[in-house]
Order: C-alpha cells, then structure tokens, then sequence
C-alpha cells in the first residue's frame, strides 16, 4: 500500500532549534497545545487551567524574542501588567499580546489579540474590517486602523481557550502547505490557512493525503501545463527518490492521480479518487483534470508514439468525450453552478497492467461509468431562476432542418412552448450557445457509434418527454373524482410521437389498474392523479433514457467491449467519484437525506482512511495501536440503514395503504428513542432532526413517501413499452433502474408487475450505495475536498461562514483532529532529549541505553528515561492497577497526551527561571568585577601616559634649542660671505669710476676742438649769406615785376575762363545726356546683343536649314534643267505649230473669201494660242516654287525663259 503518513515537519515560519537562548522561543511552538475540537458533541479532553497561562505565554514568545538573559518568569509579570493598561489604539508590533481568533457571527472567526484574561472571560481587541477580503490577519500593519474591544467568554471555546493564530514573531500569518504542520490546528486555522493562500492564487493546499481544493473561479493556466504534468508524474511516479517528493512539490491534484496510478500499477492496488464538495464546487472540473493527467501519465516517463499508445490515445479520447455527453443529459443550470451535474458519477478507469519488460507499467484500455441518483425531478419541474437539464434547450436551439427531422411537432417550437422547460434568460452555458452544444452532443453520440437513427429515435424519445408536459387534463362533466385529457391537439400529437392509439394513452393516464389477488379493476384518477401521471412517465422516461446513454456510452468505451481481448483481463482499476457534497438547506427534503446519507457512508470510510494512516504511522514508530480512539458515525448510520432504522420504517410506510410522511415521522422517533443522532422538532412534527457528522440537519418528511415511492403506476409502464420509439419501449420492458451494465445489454428483461412489491427509490439506492462502498472498500482511496470559497463565483474572495461550513461538512477539520486524538502533540526524540533533559535526575531514572544500540534507539531509551522523570506526576493508573504514562517514546518521534506537553513547558518554565536567576547573578557580578578591573587598569595606563608624554614634551624642547642654535650659526656664515662680496663689488665700482672720468675728460678736449673749428665755419658761412641775400633781394624785386605782369594776365585769363565755364556747362549736359543715352542704348543692346545671340542661332539654324534647302535646291535645279529642256522642247515644237498656224492663219485669211471661215479658223487659232498660253502659264505656276528656292542662282535663267515666251507670244500676237 502506497501510504504516507503525515508528516511532521519544521515549521517553516517558527525559530527552529538551536542551542541558545532562541530555542526557548521555538521549543513552545512546535505543538498545538490549543488545538480544539469542532464538534460540541466530541468527546474533547479540557486542557488544564494552567494552560491559559501558558497560552498566554506562548503568545508573548511569539511576538518577543529573548535576547537578554531574563527570567521567562519576568515577562509573563510584565504581560500581566502590561494588559492591565488600557492599550491604545496603535498597537505596536512587539507588544507581548497573544494572537488568537475569536468566534463572530459574520464572519465565523476573526482574529484578535489578548488584553487580559482571568481564565474564565478575556478582554480582547479585534480590527474594523471593511470586509472579508481584508480579513487577513497581519499584526504589523495595525498602526492606524481602527480596533474595537471585546469581551468574550471563554467557556464558549473549546477547552475554555481561544484557539491561537499560526503567526511568525512579527505577526505574520504564516502559509502552510500541508496542514498537518500547522503549530495550532483548529477550524479557524484551517480557515485562515486556506484564505492565505486561496487570495494567494494558490488553490490547493494538503492534509496529509488529502487535497483540498479551493475553486479559484479562474483558470490558472500554469497550473495545468503539459509540463506541470510531467513534473508530477516523474517525481510521484517515475523517479525512484527516498524521500518523499511532497515536501518540494506544491499542492496540487496531480498528486493524488500520479499517486492513484503509482499505487495501482506499481502496487498493484485498485484505487479511487473521491471528489466531493458542494454545487460548484469545482468537483467535475476537479475529475476532468484528474482523469486528463491519469491519460498523461500512463504514457509513461517518456512519451512515445508507439501503436499502443495511439491505441489506448483513442480510448483516452472517448472516455474524456463521453464527459460533455454526460453533462448535456445530467447537467443543468443551477443558482450555484451555471453546469450542475445533477447526478453523482463513478468513472472507473480501466488500465491493463499487463506491463513491460522491467517496468510494471499499466495503459488505460477504457472506462466505466456508473451514474448515482440523477435528480428526475428537474424533469418536471425546476425554479424560475433555474434551468431543467441542457440536453432540452440544446434540442430546442437546434436548426430547424434538423428539428422537424426529429419530430415535425418541433418545428417552430421555441423554449417557452414547452411547460417542463420554459423560457430561459440563458441561451449560453460556459460560453457556448445551446445551438451549437447540440451539434456537439450529436457529434459526440454518433463518436459513441450510435447510428443516425439511433440518434434521431433517442431525441424523439425526449420529445415524447416534453409533449406529456403540456397534456392538460379537466373533470369530465363537472366529475372531480374522474378526469380527461382536454389538451386534445397534444395528446393526438403525443399518440401520433408514441405511435399508440389516443384512446389506450387517455386511459392509461387517467385510469389506474388495481389488483387483488384474484381479480383486477380499474379506478379513475382525478385531474391532479392524472396530471401527476403524465409527470410520473415524464420522469421514468428520462431517468431510463439517461440510463440507456450511460450504458451506450460504457459500450463504447469499457475494456471489456473494446480492449483486445478485455473479457478476460483483470483490469487495474482508478475510480474517480465525482458526487454532491454534504447539503443542508432551509427545508430539507427526501433527496437530501439521500444525499447526507451517501455522505455519511463516505464520511465512514474516509474515517476509516484516516484511522488506518494514523495506524500506520503508530506501527512505524512502535507506538501502541490500542492508543487510537477516535469518533466515528456508525450510530448516525445506524439510524439511518439500520433494521428499525429510517430506511425500513419510511419502505414500511410506503406500503401502508394509507402512508404519509407525518405517519413516519410518529414511527422513526418512537423506534429510535435510544439513538444519540435523533432530534425530534418540538414545533413540527412533521419534521424531525439528525446530527451528521457535518452537524445538524432538519428534514421535512412532507414528500417523503411519494418520492420514496416514485414508482410507475403498471398501466404507464404497460402503455410505454407499447410505444413504437424502441428505446422507450425497450427501457420499459427491463427491470426498472437497473445499474448500467459494462458493455453488454444481453441479459434477459425481466418485468415488475406490481406496485406493491416494486422495491423503493431508497431501498434502490441504498443497495446502489452499498454496491459503491463495496467498490470502493477494495479500493485504496484518495481525497479531494472540494471548497466554494462564495456564491458570487469571483475570484480571489473567501466568505467565511459558508466556508467554515463546507470544512465541517468535508470532515476535513474532524479528519485531522482523528490524526491528533490519542496524542494531540508531537514532538521529535532529538527535540525532547534537547528540551527536557534538564528536568531528568539521572540516578533515580536511569537510561537504558547501552553501546550495542544504534543512535536513535539511545537517543529513545534516553527520552523514555527524561520523561518518564519529568512526567511522573502525569502518570495515571488504570482500573487493573496498570500505569498509565503521559507519553509514547517512539522509534522517531514521542507522542503526548493531552496537557502533557504543557505541563512539560510550564516545569521547564520554572526550572529556567530559576536557572536564568542563577546565570543572571553570576553575569552581574561578573559585569561588575569586569567594570572595577577595567577602570584600574584604565588608571594605570593613564599615569604611564601621563609620564610618557612628559618625557616626549623635555626632549622636544632639548631638540628644539639645538635645532635653533644649528640654525643661528648657519645664518652668520652667510652674513659673513655676503659682507666679502659686497666689499669687493665696492672696490671695482671705485676702480670703474676712475677709469670713466678720465674718459670723460678726454671727450671734452675733443668737443673743445671740434667746437672751434666749427666756429670758423660758421663764420665763412654768415659771409656767403649775406652776399647771397643781396643776389637774393635782387632777383626778388625781379620776380615782383613779373607777378605784376602775371597777375594781369591772370586777369585777363579768368575773363576767358568764365566764357568757356558756360561751354563747358553745356558739354556737361550733353555728356550728361549722352551717358543717359549710352546707358539706355547699352541696355537696348544688351536687349539686343541677346535678340542677335537668338537671331545668331535662329541663323545658325536657318544657314542649316539653308544648306538642306540648297541642297534640295540644287537636285530641283537639275529636276528643272530636265524640265527646262523638256519645256524648251516642246516650247519650240508648239512655235513651229504656231508658225505654222500663222502661216496656214495668214494663207487662210490671204486666200480665203468666206469670211466666217476665216473668223471661225481665226477663233481657232485663237484657241490654240490661248490654250499653248494656259499651258505655259500652268508650267510656270508648275515651276514657281522651284524658282522661290532657287531665285538667287537661277533668277537669270528664268528670266530669260519667260522673256523667251513672251517674244514668241507677242510675235505670236
Ligand atoms: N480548477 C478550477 N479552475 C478554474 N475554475 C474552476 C475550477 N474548478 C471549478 N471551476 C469553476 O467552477 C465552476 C463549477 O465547477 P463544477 O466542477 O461544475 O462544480 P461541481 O461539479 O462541484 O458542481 C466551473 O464551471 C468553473 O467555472
Ligand atoms: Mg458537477
């Protein structure tokens, strides 16, 4: 058996274990010494009072670390006082103040921190939340949010104590993987734990084994990656590790399959997965993932694309198709849940183990399908706001084609015109449109290997389903006793659907046929009997079709049918139970005790399961199995299934000529008196109360024996199987409800005939439940509890009191108390030697440890020996006289009975404060002594100082002086040498000065010479001046006679000058004008100069153009010379002609006398003159243009032409 037992491991947010002072700290948080009990009615063991001290103290540890030595005494006084004052409203992040939950109607807990506590009422403050997403607790971000005190009642809590918060030394909630290791491991824990990490993102969380699986409302897909899905598979399934692999992977519902297929292909053990939570959960969403990775994984640890696996791909790929065909037929829409699967499901799949060479390895090779109690009431009925099942809407939605090819009776329908269906305000479920999930479900049916008219005979079945709806039935001439069919259009069309006479289905629904032993009679039904019977065969059709399409869909995918060689294969088996959770509404019918029913035979088992991994565990450690005491429901079972039980008492009521629900409510209470789990309603007698596991539940016993009956009247059933559809007619020719059958449907029908032997929807179901418990016992089962985190299906948000309400109901908070009941603390034997061997007086309790041992088995015998010191006042005797310890020492770990470990913690307590107290006295004396031997040193070193500076101060000075005499001598040295040279610079400036004088003197002897001579020089020079002065005087008087003589010709000039100023004036003008002129005529020939450069070039082109036309020119020239000749030619023939014309004209005119002769031979002539004329004319016209191009070369000879003509002509003339 693949089985883990819990672990135990560090807490990952607590101090862990050292050897200093910290270990205090971490010692008080490694076990759950508040852990409470969620049921009022369990047998839970009070804690001690002292506990809420040490409660106390345990919050303070947590939120102050030590780090001076103090006594542990010392803080405990000072929480005391400290939670006396009153605390303001800014709470600091270390005050001493114990983190706990308390109890509030809103929100089921909220968590608080202690004032004080008396140990009967505490004073606690709890934060103003704005709302539940908020309610996280988080210590540190207090400061400026709004508190409120409160008083509560301890007695109100589980052993008289607030269950404590899992929080770090800052007041950090911590986040928990696996619950099994929350320190304090209570309901509100729980709670808190998953909401941490539901807000997180993180869906999953373990206990254990189990999986609790949060709906997160929002698809993660990193979650579920092909690659997630391997990682799990090689680590849980392939991957041979020694230790688990749980304690590095997170959370996750791939664990429990990869677990699945490991323990049932390498174990060879069957296995079953059970999924159970509320609607909406998130249960089928949960198998389909499971049932996607039990696929993946059996592909093995590397996916190959072996024929095999093609093979088992396809049976992989028809178990997964055949899910949305189930819910079209079994689901419907819900207030919870758009998708409710209104039926309970246990999909067995089946893996051939035949195996590899060296590898057990196990293949999918099909799957079975066995469906529990599908809610047939919907059929007929279902609230406003919700919907009957798809399968309806889908058929309405479908194209009209394809509807009138179903039954004409379609055509043009829409939902409302159907009673059982209805209008809808949704058309779209999980984003597809009714109309297009029918092209789906008629897709996947004919996957299935049903054939069209297979198809079109099933759909028309359902039609036969939807046409009883809308039969009305009226009293027959006032007549209430007796009734009729008044809706006569729609029973024609239902007789016509069903191919049987209106008559026969008239009175089969208004009739009913009663038998006795000897004879049979028919008694009439009123209009509400007869409507009930139209509802009646309603239900039983579709309940039987469902029935058939689970048995369709098995043949097309159980290994017995389409495995090679499935009939004779024992196959590994993974169920995955896919089935309601626990419900308790405000009236509760028939249907939820059947559901709580399944529920509690669950519940046993996975008490069971719990029971027998806690076992395991004990045998592994060697502890005592008799240890393990823990509540289990047999007396609710027994209440219910047992022989005087509700089951018999409500079939004997259904028998009863007369049977109601009041009858057998009377019946239950007065035989199950005795039964702890009965609660009769003093109010109601209708109603009565069971105690669940999950706790209380009322039902209303109004319906429960009609739905108990719901048994088909013979006449329906006679009528129906008349029918020509040949699934209705079939179905009703079988054993009623039989179980659907894995892949055959070759047995022999056998037929009911009587409604009073017809066995019970309860005794139905119970022998189905039966049929699943003995499944699912030779099984080794797995857990996922689903969770609803809140009814707006939003993401991220946790409402607490519906939450609390589901882990109640999944057991999940029971499960772990079972894990926790004979010994609620653990502690390993490392820990406890560490913790306690202070406490342990070695001579009276010796070990008995000896060297043959190996470590661990001294490290036990010597935990055996401390506790055994330590807990003797613990030990207790049984009625025998045996002694009774406080405490298992097993192979790893030690087990604690309740209180043990606290008192424990308080002896330790005391002993360490003592101890602290001695090792405080010693420290301060040591400090002190230390401070005294400190100063006199210090004392000391400052006189040798003091003495060492002094000295350093006399031989600075010494060796200052001598530095200041060095320095004297050194600076007379160089006055002295300074004093020399200047003596010598003074005698060559006297010896210099000498020299110049007599230089000078020398200089003026020759300035005197020089000035002499000059003298005379000037001298003979004043004598040349003056007779050049009178030679001067004279000209000068020469020159004034002639300036006289200028200066009059200069007058004479200037007279001359003014005539020729006037000319000169005027020739400016002109100038003037004239440069206007040249600059006009300068820009008109610039004008011009750019005209000529364009005429240039028009010249250019024309000289061109010129050379082309003499060229032409000159071959027209010889053209014309031709011509010319060829004229002259004929020019000089025609003046033959003319001569010769003058002449025969003037022989004519000589010799002829008629007159009219001559004039008409003269008009002649005359005629061909004019003509020879026109003819020249046309040639020089002809010849013209010739002549343009050739008129400078050629003027002369045409000239000389024409004159040449005109001679003639005028000679002519
Ligand atoms: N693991 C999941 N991740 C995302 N959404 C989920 C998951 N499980 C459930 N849901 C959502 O919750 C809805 C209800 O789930 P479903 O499995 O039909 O509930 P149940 O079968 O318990 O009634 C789904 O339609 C889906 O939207
Ligand atoms: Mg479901």
């Amino acid at each position: 058996m693949e089985k883990i037992p819990p672990r135990l491991t560090s807490n990952p947010i607590l101090p862990q274990e050292s050897s200093e002072a910290g270990v205090v700290t971490s010692v008080l948080f490694s076990f759950s010494p508040l852990a409470i009990k969620t049921r009022q009615d369990s047998n839970a063991r009070p804690l001690p009072q002292a506990d809420v001290a040490s409660t106390l103290v345990a919050g303070v540890e947590q939120s102050k670390r030590i780090t001076k030595p103090k006594s542990i005494c010392t803080i405990a006084v000072q929480l005391t006082t400290t939670t006396k004052q009153n605390m303001p409203a800014n709470t600091k992040k270390d005050d001493p103040m114990p983190f706990v939950y308390v109890r509030s109607k809103d929100h089921a807990w909220v968590p608080a921190r202690v004032l004080e506590s008396d140990g009967k009422v505490a004073t606690v403050i709890v934060q103003k939340y704005k709302n539940e997403e908020e309610m996280l607790l988080n210590a540190a971000k207090t400061a400026g949010i709004t508190v409120q005190q409160q008083v509560v009642q301890l007695k109100d809590y589980d052993s008289g104590v607030l269950p404590m918060q899992n929080v770090d030394d800052r007041g950090k909630l911590g986040d928990f993987e696996d619950m099994v290791n929350l320190p304090y491991l209570h309901e509100a824990a729980i709670l808190y734990n998953i909401k941490n990490r539901h807000m997180k993102g993180l869906p999953y969380t373990r206990t254990g084994d189990m999986i609790v699986a949060v709906n997160p409302y929002k698809w993660f897909d990193h979650l579920y990656t092909e690659k997630q899905r391997k990682t799990y598979a090689k680590k849980l399934v392939w991957d041979n590790s020694e230790s688990d692999p749980r304690n590095y992977l997170s959370p996750h519902v791939y664990e429990t399959s990869a677990l699945a297929y490991k323990g049932m292909s390498f174990d060879k053990q069957n296995q079953s997965i059970l999924v159970s939570g509320e609607s909406g959960a998130g249960k089928t969403e949960t198998v389909k993932i499971c049932m996607n990775h039990l696929a993946n994984v059996q592909e093995g640890p590397t996916t190959g694309s072996s024929s095999s696996t093609k093979d088992s791909s396809l049976i992989v790929q028809r178990v997964l198709d055949s899910n949305p065909l189930l819910e079209a037929f079994g689901n419907a829409q819900t207030r919870r849940n758009d998708n409710s699967s209104r039926f309970g499901k246990y999909t067995q799949l089946q893996f051939d183990r035949r195996g590899e060479v060296g590898r057990p390895v196990a293949k999918l090779a099909g799957s079975i399908c066995e469906p529990y109690l599908l809610e047939k009431n919907r059929v007929i009925n279902h609230d406003s706001q919700e919907r009957t099942f798809h399968i309806f809407y889908q058929l309405l939605a479908a194209p009209e084609d394809a509807k009138a090819c179903v039954w004409s009776g379609l055509k043009g329908k829409r939902n409302a015109d159907f009673k059982y269906v209805g209008a809808t305000q949704t058309t779209m479920i999980e984003g597809v449109s009714d109309g297009d999930q029918f092209l789906r479900t008629t897709k996947v049916l004919s996957l299935i290997g049903l054939g069209d008219k297979v198809i079109r005979e099933f759909l028309r079945a359902l039609c036969v389903v939807l046409q009883l709806g809308n039969l009305t039935f009226g009293a027959p001439g006032g007549d209430a006793d007796k009734s009729e069919c008044i809706s006569s259009k729609e029973l024609a069309g239902l007789a016509k659907l069903m191919d049987l006479p209106e008559s026969d289905l008239s009175v089969a629904l208004t009739e009913r046929t009663m038998k006795t032993k000897d004879e049979s009679y028919k008694v009439p039904l009123d209009p509400a009997m007869a409507r009930d019977s139209a509802d009646a065969l309603a239900k039983e059709i579709y309940g039987k079709l469902f029935l058939w399409l689970v048995n369709a869909i098995n043949k097309a995918t159980s290994a017995e049918a389409n495995y090679s060689g499935g009939k004779n294969k024992n196959f590994g088996i993974i169920g995955l139970l896919d089935i309601f959770g626990f419900e308790s509404f405000e009236v509760n019918r028939f249907e939820q005790l059947c559901i709580n029913y399944a529920n509690e035979k669950l519940q046993q088992k996975f008490t069971e399961d719990i029971f027998r991994s806690v076992q395991a565990e004990y045998k592994m450690e060697g502890v005592p199995l008799a240890e393990i005491k823990y509540d289990d429901n047999t007396d609710v079972l027994d209440l219910i299934e047992g022989r005087t039980g509700l089951c018999a008492m409500l079939n004997e009521e259904c028998v009863r000529p007369k049977g109601s629900g009041f009858g057998f409510v009377n019946k239950a209470l007065a035989g199950n008196r005795k039964s702890p789990c009965l609660v009769p309603d003093m109010t109601d007698r209708m109603c009565f109360g069971i105690k669940h596991y999950a706790g209380k539940v009322f039902y209303n016993a109004e319906n429960f024996v009609a739905s108990n009956q719901d048994t088909l009247p013979t006449d329906l059933q006679d009528c129906a199987s008349k029918c020509s559809n040949r699934l209705i007619c079939a179905a009703f020719q079988e054993e009623p409800d039989e179980m659907p059958r894995r892949g055959s449907s070759k047995e022999t029908p056998k037929r009911l005939r009587s409604n009073i032997m017809a066995p019970t929807v309860w005794t139905k179901y119970k022998g189905q439940l039966s049929h699943l418990m003995t499944n699912l016992r030779s099984t080794n089962s797995r857990y996922i509890r689903c969770i609803k985190p809140n009814t707006l299906k939003k993401p991220g948000l946790m409402e607490h009191n519906t939450t609390v309400e589901q882990l109640r109901y999944a057991g999940i908070v029971a499960g772990v108390t079972i894990s926790r009941s004979a010994f609620p603390n653990r502690l390993s034997n490392t820990v406890v030697y560490a913790r306690y061997n202070g406490m342990w007086e070695k001579r009276q309790y010796p070990s008995v440890k000896s060297r043959s041992m190996s470590i661990a088995e001294q490290v036990k015998a010597d935990c055996e020996a401390v506790l055994t010191c330590a807990l003797k006042t613990k030990e207790s005797l049984e009625k025998g006289g045996r002694t009774v310890k406080a405490f298992v020492v097993g192979k790893t770990r030690t087990y604690f009975r309740a209180g043990a470990l606290e008192y424990l913690e308080s002896q330790r307590i005391t002993g360490l404060d003592a101890q602290a107290t001695a090792i405080q006295k010693a420290i301060r004396g040591w400090l002190i002594r230390k401070d005294q031997i400190k100063a006199a040193k210090k004392k000391v070193e400052d006189a040798a100082l003091a003495i060492q500076a002094e000295k350093e101060r006399k031989e600075r000075l010494a060796r200052e002086k001598k530095e200041r005499e060095a320095r004297h001598l050194q600076e007379m040295k160089g006055y002295y040498l300074e004093i020399q040279a200047l003596k010598k610079r003074l005698q060559e400036a006297d010896e210099d000065g000498t020299r110049r004088v007599e230089a000078a003197k020398r200089r003026e002897e020759q300035a005197r010479q020089q000035r002499d001579e000059l003298q005379s020089k000037v001298h003979d020079h004043d004598n040349k001046t003056k007779s050049e002065m009178e030679r001067l005087k004279i000209r000068y008087a020469a020159n004034l006679k002639l300036i006289q003589q200028l200066k009059k010709e200069n007058k004479k000039a200037h007279k001359a000058l003014g005539k020729d100023e006037s000319i000169w004036k005027d020739a400016d003008k002109r100038y003037k004008r004239l440069s206007h002129i040249n600059h006009e005529s300068a820009t008109t020939f610039d004008g011009l100069e750019g005209d000529a450069s364009s005429v240039a070039a028009s010249n250019q082109r024309l000289l061109d153009k010129r050379e082309e036309a003499l060229e032409v020119n000159m071959n027209l020239k010889d053209k014309v010379r031709k011509l010319q000749s060829q004229y002259m030619d004929v020019a000089e023939q025609r003046l033959e002609l003319q001569k010769t014309m003058a002449k025969i004209l003037n022989t004519i005119q000589d010799g002829c006398k008629d007159k009219t002769l001559v004039e008409h031979v003269f008009c002649v002539g005359h005629e061909c003159e004019t003509e020879s004329k026109c003819l020249i004319a046309k040639l020089e016209i002809e010849e013209a243009p010739y002549d343009l191009v050739m008129s400078d070369t050629s003027d002369s000879t045409r000239l000389s032409s024409s004159m040449d003509l005109s001679q003639i002509s005028l000679k002519y003339v």
